[in-house]
């Protein structure tokens, strides 16, 4: 039977709880597709870090090298500073295994209020595909002076491969979609020199897709559209910022962050890549068992599609879409008075159901 090795790291706070509902899915999804998964916890956490000193040990990625995918839950806990906990675990993944696409798709399920006015399921749907390496998320820059000269300087970095990878990666997507067309996230009026540069960039990509409509949308104006003409977008390519921005800024439009997936890819799969939800550990609901897990359990769906999977990510994506459609099992977050575990086990029932 097909086996694949999967590293799991729950880390902190909700992320505990929704990871083995995520799991639950993943797993009856892979009984009746007939391959089996090997699921290897890693307890990289807030927690190791207070008793080691780090997020993971010094040879972490070296172990989570020899795994065929990354699962992971959510890190970040109030005691240890953000900057420590993201730069100690989550980027270095992303950047040692060259997660170069972060793919997060906005859709609005059934069951899920979208604050948009009048919007229904199939109204909003579309993919976020954010550069995950470089960009204005760098540690190039320094600081200097004190007191009133105090003075700070953080330094963007677009390289020529970076900025075509990440375009590209937007074209190939958009070509197996019904309507392949690419929105670029820019910021040429503002930006000097690299905004400029990557719409250069997407002209000169867009040129080898000539199938492909195109258009370009200031950072700014583009984030209105997103709020009051979700309709027109299809795949929306941007920048490390830009897309970080745009890609809570979408599933915000579709009613909750909760339900969230977000994939850190390497396509060319020389490295393993990673699946988790879109949301953080939620301190102020952690350890109480509410937690919406379908973020989680997408993630899962997301996963399986990228090891090759595919009838298995649509059986999960469906059985989801039923539970929340069915309005029964809904977490609080949803208006309902579910359990996170009893949402997930709906999940995971619907999904054997199909046996
Ligand atoms: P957050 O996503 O943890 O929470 C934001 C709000 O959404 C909270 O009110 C929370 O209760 C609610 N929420 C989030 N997920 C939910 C779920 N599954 N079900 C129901 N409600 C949910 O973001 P926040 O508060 O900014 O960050 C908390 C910690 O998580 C921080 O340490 C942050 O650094 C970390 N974080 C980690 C991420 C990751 O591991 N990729 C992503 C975002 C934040
Ligand atoms: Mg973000």
């Amino acid at each position: 039977m097909k086996k694949f090795r999967i590293a799991v790291i729950a880390g902190d706070g909700i992320g505990k709880e929704v990871m083995p509902q995520g799991m639950g899915a993943v797993d009856a999804a892979a009984r009746l597709c007939g391959f089996e998964i090997e699921w290897r916890p890693f307890d990289w956490s807030c927690e190791t870090y207070h008793a080691t000193g780090a997020m993971m040990p010094s040879d972490g990625i070296d172990q989570l090298s020899q795994h065929d995918s990354i699962f992971l839950g959510a890190v970040g806990f109030p005691g240890v500073p953000d900057h420590i906990s993201l730069w100690g675990l989550l980027i270095p993944i992303r950047r040692e295994f060259d997660q170069y696409v972060n793919l997060r798709p906005v859709r609005l399920l059934p069951g899920v209020k979208s604050p948009l006015a009048d919007k229904k399921p199939g109204d909003v749907d579309f993919w976020v595909v954010r550069e995950n390496t470089e960009g204005e998320y760098s540690r190039i820059g320094g600081r200097t002076g004190s007191g009133e000269d105090e003075a700070v300087i953080q330094t963007a970095l677009f390289t020529r491969k970076g900025t075509d990878r990440i375009l590209r990666y937007a074209f190939d997507l958009a070509r197996k979609l019904d309507r392949p067309h690419v929105s670029s996230a820019t910021k040429s009026n503002g930006l000097f020199y690299s905004m400029p540069f990557w719409d250069e960039r997407f002209e000169a990509i867009a040129a080898e897709y000539p199938e492909i409509a195109v258009d370009s949308h200031h950072i700014d104006i583009m984030a209105a559209r997103f709020v009051m003409k979700p309709e027109q977008f299809d795949v929306v390519v941007g920048s490390n910022l830009f897309g970080d921005i745009l890609s809570d800024l979408g599933p915000g439009c579709t009613g909750t962050i909760a339900v969230a997936p977000s994939a850190n890819l390497n396509p060319e799969r020389r490295y393993p890549s990673m699946f988790e939800p879109v949301h953080g550990s939620a301190p102020d609901i952690a350890g109480r068992g509410i937690a919406n897990p379908i973020g989680q359990i997408w993630a899962g769906a997301m996963m399986l599609d990228h090891l090759g999977e595919a009838e298995a990510a649509r059986l999960i994506i469906a059985a989801m879409e039923d539970v929340l459609g069915s309005g029964r099992y809904l977490t609080p977050d949803l208006g309902g008075t579910a359990s996170t575990e009893s949402m997930g086990r709906a999940v995971a029932d619907r999904i054997s159901a199909k046996s």
